[in-house]
């Protein structure tokens, strides 16, 4: 397999990046975050959530952040919602894409959205018809693909079944997400060539979470698999509120600095993001989760 010539980078660092975050970050500073990866180019941001405030407090101020960001023309700009209650708020805060997430582990979908898979599956399908009536485009997400923080393994078969019901119902595209990043790159491959069973290879991503440090070979395992879509996460911020130890996402510095060096394009300029990136994280306290931003501010 050849490696594609370009990527599709999907930025999750405000929402999956943040959600977690147990300090409070301002409205100011989410928009800030969002503003300067703009400015670096991703074409896709996603930048909260509309689910319940209970249960991730941080994402409470998504209309907030929505209304304050300038929006360049041709980005999306995209919000998780979990349910009709949460598309209707989205699209009250001008939002014109969503994404809903379901998983192919019982006990996660419990932890994380409160309900089964298939009451899950269920739920998203009047989700889907008010979203086609709205013009707004949804992305579907499958956590837990690589292994779950309660059940341990999961089969590949799981996985593609969940993949292929979100793309039946309208998904344009579905994002697998190993949650935990207990994932290998051979286990990568051998899931990507299950789901490919069901749903075609460029309607699928992949979503790495760095737990054990894998996130970059499961990356290219998934490039040798005809993968072209990759979300990950400015500075490497987050983690789930329902995975317990899950640290944040591969680091999109570290990410886009390794398809530069495969020669594969996404128009993001490495430099702005790494300023991005330092600037969130200095807002937070925290040393940059980007290797790649660490070595070049310190080269500097
Ligand atoms: P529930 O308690 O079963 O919901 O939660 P409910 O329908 O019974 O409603 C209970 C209350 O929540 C009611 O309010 C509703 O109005 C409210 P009350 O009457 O008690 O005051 N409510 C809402 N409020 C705002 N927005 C909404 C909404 N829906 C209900 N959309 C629910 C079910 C799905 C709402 C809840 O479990 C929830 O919000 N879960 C979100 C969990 C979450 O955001 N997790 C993180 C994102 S997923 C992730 O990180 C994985 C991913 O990155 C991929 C990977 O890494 O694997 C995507
Ligand atoms: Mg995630």
């Amino acid at each position: 397999m050849t490696l594609p010539k370009h990527v599709r980078l999907v930025e999750v660092g405000p929402r999956d990046g943040l959600q977690n975050e147990k300090q409070p970050i301002s409205v100011a500073d989410k928009v800030r975050l969002v503003d300067d990866l703009s400015v670096a180019g991703l074409q896709y941001i996603e930048v909260g959530s509309f689910v319940s405030p209970k249960w991730v407090p941080q994402m409470a101020g998504s209309a907030e952040v929505f209304a304050q960001i300038r929006q360049k023309p041709g980005v999306t700009y995209a919000a998780l919602t979990p349910n009709l209650k949460g598309l209707e708020a989205a699209i009250e805060a001008g939002v014109s894409e969503v994404a809903v997430f379901g998983a192919a582990s019982e006990a996660f979908s419990q932890k994380n959205i409160n309900c089964s898979i298939e009451e899950s599956l269920a739920r998203f399908v009047p989700l889907m018809a008010a979203a086609r009536e709205n013009g707004i485009q949804v992305r579907g997400y499958v956590s837990c693909v690589l292994g779950c923080p309660y059940e341990g393994e999961v089969d590949p078969k799981r996985v593609a079944h969940v993949a292929r019901e979100l793309f039946a119902m309208g998904c344009y595209e579905v994002s697998l997400g190993d949650t935990i990043g207990t994932g290998t790159p051979g286990k990568t491959r051998q899931l990507f060539e299950t789901v490919a069973r069901e749903v075609p290879r460029d309607k699928l991503a992949g979503h790495f979470h760095d737990t054990y440090g894998q996130a970059l070979a499961n990356i290219y395992a998934s490039l040798l698999e005809g993968i072209c879509t990759f979300d990950s996460s400015v500075a490497g911020l987050g983690g789930c509120p329902y995975a317990k130890g899950a640290s944040g996402n591969v680091a999109s510095e570290d990410v886009l600095y390794m398809l530069d060096g495969l020669g594969i394009q996404t128009g993001i300029d490495l430099d702005a993001l790494v300023t991005a990136g330092q600037r969130i994280s200095g807002v937070l306290g925290r040393p940059n989760g980007s290797r790649v931003a660490r070595a070049r501010l310190s080269a500097q």
